[in-house]
């Protein structure tokens, strides 16, 4: 496994801005072409037009650098497949990569498919028959491209599996992601943190809330939060009173908030209604995160303040953080997902087989791991490139998320996504 740090001084919102320069040719033709998921809330849209306004301005500012840029891109096109725009982060993952590949001339076809597993596999037939060049694929269900990722490897198109690994397939020629077991342990470890599990006497109570069983994540973050935690459960100190430990019983289909909280409230009902304490709902990611808070405001009879974890930095969710309602969140920089997805893709596209020396030549100002044996899909080991992911609560939402640039703390209070 190899390490690239680059100087914290690049840090700010000097590096964001220069991130993202020259996201300007970022049309809207690939996504209204092909985009067959209506966009869900008005705070979408705002965020979507955001964008627009964002790249016009980048695009004329660095106009001079575009020519250089975008000479290797020779009419090449690249094809997004994005699981849903129910899920606050793949909109922003959306628009990201659409400005990173345009920005470098690439004609770029953006497709949202609903969380609907057979819509995604007819979005990626069309980008195939569309004679894509490259195809960047957050799964729906992890398990079902087997199929059309032949066509795509028949057709000589590589395949970059973002953020999820695409299982059973040896279409994918890499994965980008950010280290999914240690998301899960951060959360173990803050609750561990929290309670001093070392030195109190306990015991404490808590439950789990996992993600989605189709999305190879899900086990990643759940066993890394379960193992910082197993030897405290086995000691009695923590004390799951439900009895659900197992991943399966925890899982929430399609990370479904009122999945997340119909299933709280029942295990609030069964267990807690006589005056049992809850000390700590784990939850897995955001999404989920919501619809436990959700329950635990209306089901729950106790008065103390629930240790809730989370991930992504939605924006409900950062104010509910704000507000002292949820009590951390683990924050992936999808930005910087992005534009490591970009390098890659371009280094595909050129022939070319990336290793480990694309983070140096690449010039990141992020840390990345290139590791080449964590992550099998079942035909083989995946050559991935994982990001690092950052615990945030109220004490450092200014210092991580703003000061850094990635949001901006609005007029009433609230962090809200810059892009
Ligand atoms: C992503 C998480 C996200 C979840 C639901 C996972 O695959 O890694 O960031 O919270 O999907 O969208």
């Amino acid at each position: 496994m190899f390490k690239k740090k680059f100087l914290a001084a690049m840090l700010g919102t000097a590096m964001v801005a220069s991130m993202l320069t020259g996201c300007g040719a970022a049309s809207d033709t690939g996504s209204s072409d092909t985009d067959t998921e209506a966009a869900t809330t008005a705070t979408t849209e705002a965020a979507a037009d955001d964008t627009a306004d964002d790249a016009t301005a980048d695009t004329a500012d660095d106009s001079s650098d575009d020519s250089a840029d975008t000479a290797d891109a020779g009419g090449k096109k690249v094809g997004i497949a994005m699981p849903t725009k129910s899920l606050e982060r793949w909109n922003r993952d959306g628009s990201y990569l659409e400005e990173q590949f345009s920005s470098k001339g690439y004609e770029v076809s953006l497709t949202y498919s609903d969380n609907k597993i057979d819509q995604q596999v007819k979005d990626i037939e069309s980008l195939i028959a569309d004679d894509v060049d490259l195809l960047v694929i957050a799964a729906i269900d992890g398990e079902s491209l087997t199929q059309v990722l032949a066509d795509a490897k028949e057709e000589g198109i590589p395949v970059i599996s973002y953020d999820r690994l695409i299982m059973n397939t040896d279409a994918v020629s890499y994965y980008v992601s950010f280290d999914n077991y240690t998301v899960g342990k951060l959360q173990g470890e803050f609750v561990r943190d929290q309670l001093d599990l070392d030195n109190a006497e306990g015991p404490f109570n808590i439950e789990f809330t996992a993600g989605d069983p189709a999305d190879n994540n899900a086990g990643f973050f759940f066993n890394g939060a379960y193992d910082a935690l197993k030897q405290y459960i086995d000691d009695g100190k923590l004390v799951v009173p439900s009895g659900q430990t197992e991943f399966d019983q925890v899982a929430t289909k399609s990370w479904d908030t009122a999945t997340a909280m119909t299933r709280f409230q029942n295990i609030l009902g069964s267990n807690y209604s006589d005056g049992t304490q809850l000390d700590v709902a784990l939850c897995s990611n955001d999404s989920t995160a919501l619809g436990v808070t959700q329950a635990i405001e209306s089901d729950y009879a106790g008065t103390n303040s629930v240790i809730i974890t989370g991930q992504d930095g939605d924006e409900a969710n950062l104010a509910n953080i704000v507000d002292g309602k949820q009590t951390m969140t683990v924050y992936k920089a999808v930005a910087n997902e992005a534009v490591a997805t970009l390098d890659l893709g371009i280094a595909l596209l050129k022939g070319e087989t990336p290793d480990a020396s694309l983070i140096d030549a690449s010039g990141w100002s992020f840390e990345c791991a290139y590791d080449t044996d964590s992550y099998d899909n079942g035909t083989g080991k995946i050559p991935s490139y994982l990001l690092v992911p950052t615990v945030v609560t109220k004490d450092n939402i200014q210092t991580e998320l703003v000061d850094t640039g990635y949001y901006t703390m609005d007029d009433d209070g609230y962090p809200h996504p810059t892009n």
